[in-house]
């Protein structure tokens, strides 16, 4: 598998930010077949204390194709990874993170030297779209986040791209996020 997109983009086809990532895919991946990922659709739970333990078993056992370790594989064999994903409270939607709770995988997609850690990923590119109400006001919690587990899961470049203010003035969000959209995937 080639290009692994994670599309988490809770409001489905209304959704500015899956409108920036469709365009985003045909104009940068024109013939490629990307493998999607929408987290609404994947059944994606908060892992919870048993789940931790057998998670962490399997992967002390070796056992990488369980079901249960699926996206940290899809994540491990990716070369290139697209996410998209809303800017909700300064950050990300949480169903976000709880799939990068699943993708977080000793063995997988992350060993241990000592205390060292270093990824096992084999994408070369991790690229963030996001789409916000209103100004980042100095920082995106939510590319800072992605571009650290890029770093995490070894993936050597992160690129983020947004599109402020949508919220601002009703009337011209679609007009904006046109532009916003024009702006990003531009030659
Ligand atoms: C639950 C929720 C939280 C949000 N939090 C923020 C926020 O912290 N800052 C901001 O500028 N906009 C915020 N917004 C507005 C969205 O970022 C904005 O409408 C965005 O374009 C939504 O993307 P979508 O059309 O892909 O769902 C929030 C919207 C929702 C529904």
């Amino acid at each position: 598998m080639e290009l692994l997109v994670v599309d988490a983009c809770v409001r489905g086809e209304i959704s500015g930010t899956r409108k920036l990532l469709t365009a985003y895919l045909k104009a940068r991946y024109p013939l490629v077949q990307p493998h999607v990922l929408r987290l609404k659709d994947e059944g994606l739970l908060p892992l919870q204390e048993e789940d931790v333990q057998k998670k962490d078993a399997l992967l002390a056992a070796g056992d990488y194709d369980h079901p249960m370790l699926r996206h940290a594989r899809l994540l491990r064999d990716a070369r290139e990874i697209v996410v998209a994903a809303p800017y909700w409270d300064w950050s990300f939607p949480s169903l976000l993170k709880v799939y990068i709770e699943h993708c977080c995988a000793v063995g997988l997609t992350i060993a241990y030297e000592g205390e060292r850690h270093y990824g096992l990923c084999k994408a070369r590119r991790m690229t963030y779209l996001s789409t916000c109400g209103g100004p980042i006001e100095g920082g995106h919690l939510g590319e800072q986040y992605l571009r650290f587990m890029a770093g995490v899961f070894g993936i050597p470049e992160f690129q983020a791209y947004h599109i402020e203010n949508l919220d601002l003035v009703p009337a011209r969000r679609e007009e904006l996020l046109q532009a916003g959209i024009r702006r990003i995937i531009q030659p």
